[in-house]
């Protein structure tokens, strides 16, 4: 008997994790990506009539505010989208009888703790946008236990570049790269959290609030360097392989305070799932190796 294809409708779909879900599970599962202008999470109102017209059994938030220096200003939409939108989501969701699954991020935390973060350690945020994340999460858990919050960090996939696909490029261009080497935690793999999260699509696995990282922990610096190393070996001509260390301290650009350590704990992950997710730097090294390979070798 062919296996029961879950239906679901993914919100904020261009998003560089949304993007890479739908991507993996249209291969297995009914997916439906939705994204502005035809859904708008801002507007709450419209809300419930848009996803009260469609029939999912997983709904998956892939919206968010999250560039973090803009939250600081854009403290109304941040708060609207970060905050209240989880929260009528998973009121639409509910009413239809299906899960939730939102995300949120390492930046509920202060970073003063320097082992990785578990679901049970109290969240503190320093800036806006953890703030209105913290926010998110506890409306959509309130709503309903089966409702999903999936923290994560550093995501990179192939939807939209992230720090490793932007310092590649750099180093393509100019001969001296620098990241922070003060700042600490974990690079996600789009890809991997699609796998991850697949097995929450059978309702009877319990909902909650869960992390979700590769394993390991790195600096910005070091993950850099790795980005490179695999961009070299993926055949790309880079004019440098070393990334000079700054400190969080120097980069005066920066507008919200950041934790300086925000490794998390995937151990309930693992424990519910029996997946432990792989080292972070076998995870980025598959993707350089997808993405950059193929440009680098002569057709
Ligand atoms: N990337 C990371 O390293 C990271 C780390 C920790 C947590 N997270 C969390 O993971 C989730 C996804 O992040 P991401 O990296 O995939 O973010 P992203 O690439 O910035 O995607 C966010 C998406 O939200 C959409 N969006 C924003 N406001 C919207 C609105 N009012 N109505 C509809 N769509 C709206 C954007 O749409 P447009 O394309 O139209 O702009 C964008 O496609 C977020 O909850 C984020 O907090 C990410």
């Amino acid at each position: 008997m062919a296996e029961k294809k879950t239906r679901v409708l993914i919100v904020g779909s261009r998003g560089r994790l949304a993007g890479s879900l739908l991507k993996y599970w249209s291969k297995s599962h009914e997916v439906t990506g939705l994204a502005r202008p035809a859904l708008d999470v801002s507007d709450l109102n419209s809300l419930p009539r848009i996803l009260g017209d469609l029939e999912f059994d997983v709904l998956v938030n892939g919206t968010g505010l999250t560039n973090v220096d803009r939250c600081e200003s854009a403290r109304e939409e941040a708060h609207i989208v970060n905050a209240l939108a989880p929260g009528v989501l998973a009121k639409c969701a509910s009413q239809q009888g299906a899960r939730l699954i939102h995300f949120s991020t390492d930046y509920v935390f202060d970073g003063k703790k320097r082992e990785a973060y578990s679901e049970e350690d109290t969240p503190a945020p320093l800036g806006f946008y953890g703030t209105t994340k913290l926010e998110g999460e506890q409306r959509v858990l309130e709503q309903d236990a089966r409702h999903m919050v999936v923290r994560v960090s550093w995501v990179f996939g192939p939807t939209k570049p992230s720090f490793a696909d932007s310092l590649i490029e750099r180093a393509m261009r100019e001969d001296r790269v620098q990241a922070i080497e003060d700042k600490f935690s974990c690079p996600t793999s789009a890809e991997d959290t699609a796998r991850w999260l697949e097995f929450f699509f059978e309702s009877s696995v319990e909902g909650g609030l869960y992390h979700a990282c590769n394993s390991g922990q790195c600096s910005w610096r070091e993950y850099g360097e790795k980005a490179l190393e695999f961009a070299s070996e993926a055949g790309l001509t880079l004019r440098t392989n070393q990334v000079a260390p700054i400190s969080l301290a120097d980069m005066k650009q920066f507008i919200a305070p950041r934790p300086v350590f925000s490794m998390l704990s995937t151990r309930k992950l693992a424990a519910t799932t029996g997946m432990t997710p792989r080292n972070w730097q076998e995870a980025l090294r598959e993707y350089i190796f997808k993405k950059y390979a193929p440009i680098s070798s002569p057709t």
